[in-house]
């Protein structure tokens, strides 16, 4: 649904606010997508909310139209002399569809317009996001597989939901990922506009966050990364279409949506985790700050200080992942991208450490008390194996993300 020939131009040469549908089909977490709304509009979005007649059955007409300031409408028979069927989609800069259920995927994938949301589905040509919420048996069903990978063949991103509390008792995948996190997502895919998503169809790892080592139940070795380039990694690669495994070292950075969240808490499981994801994977990038020693011995009680004085901590080698990931390439063109984190002669060391893990491409970036860790900008140098230098200015961790997808996409064999 996303792809080319659209006719209404950028966002700012029509009405100066980006437009946005914000699509709603008739599941329970409906109620949520007020929130999401509420985001949009507040960010100076001019939204039409679109519900299906299902959706009205949880949050009623007047609610969108209070929030959004615009009528509401579920069928194509009402202000049918403006033909909002056709105009609505042909007029957006982004359709967002939250939530979107089992029902609703299945008639957008088939191509119905059987109401006023399929309808403008099928004339949107800007980019559409899906945030699916449902049972988790409804989502593993082949039937909503299949209708799922037919939207995302067609240029839809569609965000796998999150794992947690469904409606009822019950747990699992199926649920609605946060609105603020959907919203991310989909300023993500606006900001892309019409650029290709050129991850569609690719499966990436990501590792985020620092490793700790634990002394005892209550201590441990550990480090400053916040996790924020990792996410900013993972949720950029959603927006470019790719189906993302992140593997989050100790972050406490709310859950992208549409990822495939693996905790870990050291650097023994993080190896575990990138092993068990790498075989599947067309890139991997480790942005964890992994620790290179833990402590011999792990305490089963907190030590005492009369336990210790004076004995120094013994320290043994952590494996190094990338190392390891870089020599078994379990996939034919894999590629494997590696940070670094220097203080001092920057380039010489980035060059010496990218031909010692063997990776693709090694970011390398000046850190420092105040540089790069737990601040939203980031400035790189991103090396290649075949000899490539690319610079990339202080932005935020976003658009460094985007350099190193751009890198990485135009190196993933066809
Ligand atoms: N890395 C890893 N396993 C380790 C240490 C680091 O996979 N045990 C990865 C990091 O995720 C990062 C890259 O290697 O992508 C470089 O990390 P860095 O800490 O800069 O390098 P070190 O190998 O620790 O080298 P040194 O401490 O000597 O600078």
């Amino acid at each position: 649904m996303s792809g080319t020939g659209i006719s209404t131009g950028s966002p700012a040469a029509t009405s100066g606010r980006p437009r946005v549908i914000l699509g709603v089909a008739g599941g329970i977490a409906a109620y949520k997508s007020c929130e999401l709304l509420r985001l949009l509009t507040e960010s100076g979005h001019a939204v039409r909310v679109v519900p299906t007649a299902g959706a009205l059955r949880f949050v009623g007409a007047a609610t969108w139209a209070a929030l959004s300031g615009e009528p509401v409408h579920t069928d194509v028979w009402s202000d049918v002399e403006q033909v909002p069927h056709v105009r609505l989609g042909q007029q957006a800069d982004l359709v967002v569809v939250a939530p979107a259920t089992a029902d609703l995927i299945a008639r957008a994938a088939i191509g119905r317009a059987d109401d006023l949301l399929t309808a403008t589905l099928l004339t949107a040509r800007c980019p559409v996001l899906f945030a699916p919420a449902m049972h988790t048996e409804m989502w593993e069903h082949p039937a909503t597989q299949a209708n799922v990978r037919t939207l995302r063949e067609r240029g839809v991103v569609v965000l796998d939901p999150a794992i947690g509390r469904l409606t009822g008792a019950d747990t699992g995948r199926g649920r609605l990922p946060e609105p603020s996190e959907i919203y991310d997502a989909a300023m993500l895919l606006l900001a892309r506009g019409h650029q290709p998503l050129d991850l569609l169809g690719r499966h990436v790892v990501v590792s985020a966050g620092g490793t700790r080592e634990p002394l005892d139940p209550v201590r441990y070795l550990g480090n400053r990364s916040s996790g924020r380039q990792g996410y900013a990694l993972a949720r950029t690669a959603i927006a470019r279409g790719a189906e993302v495994t992140l593997v989050s070292a100790n972050v406490a950075l709310p859950e992208p949506a549409g990822v495939k969240l693996v905790r870990v808490r050291t650097a023994e499981d993080l190896r575990r985790a990138m092993l068990d994801a790498a075989p599947a994977a067309d890139a991997i990038v480790m942005a964890a700050a992994v620790a290179d020693f833990r402590p011999a011995e792990r305490a089963e009680h907190k030590l005492k200080k009369a336990d210790r004085d004076p004995d120094p901590v013994a320290l043994v080698r952590n494996p190094d992942v990338l190392a390891e990931l870089s020599r078994d390439r379990s996939r034919p063109g894999q590629i494997v991208v590696g940070f670094a984190a220097e203080t001092n002669d920057v380039l010489a060391n980035g060059r010496a450490k990218l031909a010692a893990k063997g990776c693709d491409l090694l970011v390398v970036n000046e850190v420092g008390e105040t540089r790069a860790f737990e601040t939203p900008d980031n400035a790189a140098t991103v090396l290649g194996a075949d000899g490539s230098v690319t610079e990339v200015p202080l932005g935020s961790k976003e658009a460094l993300a985007h350099a190193v997808w751009d890198l990485v996409a135009a190196r993933i064999p066809d």
